[in-house]
């Protein structure tokens, strides 16, 4: 029997640790996010119901996007012991120049929409940190304006090659102009994916003001207090129709796009090429073969073809077979710096991420997005220091497995006699 006592004051004062409180609630706020999912809520909480779909949601049964997830979630990882990570080197190249952490903010359109800081806050926080920013060409900060936030850093541009053609050749030369030094063309989007949340929402860009739309604000007066208060959402190629993402996107988008249109852009473009939304090792090759700088192994965060590869998988074939010929990327589901250092083990030279960046975003502005990749910083460098790496050459395919949840069913023996 353990002897009871009174308890001493003193040894209760002892005990009493009352930390000053901080008064500045944005600041509180992001602080006591320790995960992107925490993040997501803040995020959730703040933003319009319509916007936060919009971000959060893929095509169809969002099916690509959670077996990406998933995928991530079922690896295992396997340290070593006993070697000096006292320090971690988390530094990388890509595309010719360097970037502090292994990962870049990935392109996504209407971000101001999301935030009305959007890409200035992207631009700057990634020039502070270190790391890459891309635009998008559905981006609602000009070319110039993210140059201005992001000076001394690097800064990418996204390019959907459009009906008007001199639409998107224009930005390219205005990109190039700008100093951004590589150019990702993205593929993957012949047509709109078919984002159902945003039908069943109404929601239309720029958002209207209807009677639930109303009623959903009046929870969430910051955003509307600063969409209505700060310069109205400018395209940086579009003019606004009042329809939904996915119509403006396919009257903007040429369906006949084709490898002939690399060509143009190749012959326009002074820095980097990257063909973003590539889906197979076969695809992968015949770039390689025409000599592009990098290739993005991507299914457009969920948002395109539904039940799409998941990229993470694709990832040690494309590797094996182009992986020194061309800088392969991947993005896709990315939610953790865990997720990033097994992608860089299984061969990615780079990852973009999408959704962690505006889940920051929505939840802060410039200090969510700080605190976006501060999370991810951290979560990269205690994963390499518990798998005892030192610098991201060290990791490799013995750190990772893939663990099989969903694999190929094997032709059955009638099916190869029909198709003979
Ligand atoms: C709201 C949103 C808008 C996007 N807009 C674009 C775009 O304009 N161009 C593009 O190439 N990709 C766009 N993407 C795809 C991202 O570049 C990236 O491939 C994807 O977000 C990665 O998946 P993750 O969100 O799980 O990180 C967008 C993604 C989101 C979530």
């Amino acid at each position: 029997m353990v002897k009871r006592q009174l308890p001493k004051p003193a040894e209760l004062f002892e005990l009493m640790r009352f930390k000053k409180p901080e008064l500045d609630a944005r600041k509180r706020r992001l602080d006591a996010a320790l995960t992107i999912e925490d993040l997501r809520d803040i995020a959730r909480r703040r933003t319009p119901r319509a916007v936060f779909d919009y971000t959060e949601g893929a095509a169809e049964g969002e099916i690509s996007l959670a077996r990406a997830r998933q995928a991530f979630q079922d690896i295992e990882l396997h340290p070593s012991i006993l070697r000096d990570v006292s320090k971690v080197d988390t530094s990388t190249t890509v595309l010719g120049g360097s970037s502090a952490m292994p990962f870049g903010i990935a392109p996504t359109g209407f971000t101001r929409l999301m935030q009305t800081e959007g890409e200035t806050a992207g631009a700057g926080a990634a020039g502070a940190a270190g790391i890459p920013f891309t635009l998008s060409t559905l981006g609602t900060t000009s070319i110039e304006g993210v140059k201005a936030a992001n000076p001394g850093g690097r800064n990418w541009f996204q390019l959907y090659v459009m009906r008007e053609r001199e639409v998107s050749y224009g930005l390219v030369e205005r990109a190039a102009a700008a100093g951004f030094d590589s150019l990702f063309f993205t593929v993957d989007t012949p047509v709109a994916g078919a984002r159902l949340r945003d039908r069943r929402n109404g929601f239309s860009i720029p958002p209207q003001l209807t009677l639930s739309t109303v009623l959903d604000a009046i929870p969430r007066p910051w955003w509307w207090y600063d969409f209505l208060t700060t310069p109205k959402l400018e395209f940086a190629s579009l003019t606004s129709t009042g329809g939904t993402v996915g119509e403006l996107i396919d009257s903007a988008m040429d369906p006949s796009i084709s490898f002939a249109d690399l060509d143009v852009i190749r012959g326009m473009w002074p820095g980097k090429i990257v063909v973003k939304g590539v889906q197979n090792v076969e695809d992968s090759k015949k770039l390689a073969d025409l000599g592009v700088d990098g290739i993005v192994l991507s299914n457009h965060g969920g948002r395109q073809l539904d039940r799409a590869p998941v990229p993470f998988r694709l990832l040690p074939d494309v590797v094996r077979e182009v992986g020194d010929d061309l800088e392969v990327m991947i993005d896709t589901g990315i939610m953790n710096g865990a997720d990033i250092v097994a992608s860089v083990a299984l061969g990615a030279r780079f990852t973009l991420v999408g959704r962690a960046y505006l889940y920051g975003l929505m939840a802060g502005g410039r200090a969510g997005v700080d605190r976006t990749i501060a999370i991810l910083s951290e979560q990269v460098v205690r994963t390499m220091k518990l798998l005892e790496v030192a610098s991201l050459d060290e990791l490799g395919p013995q750190h990772v497995t893939q663990l099989q949840r969903l694999q190929p069913v094997p032709p059955s023996p009638r099916s190869v006699v029909r198709d003979a």
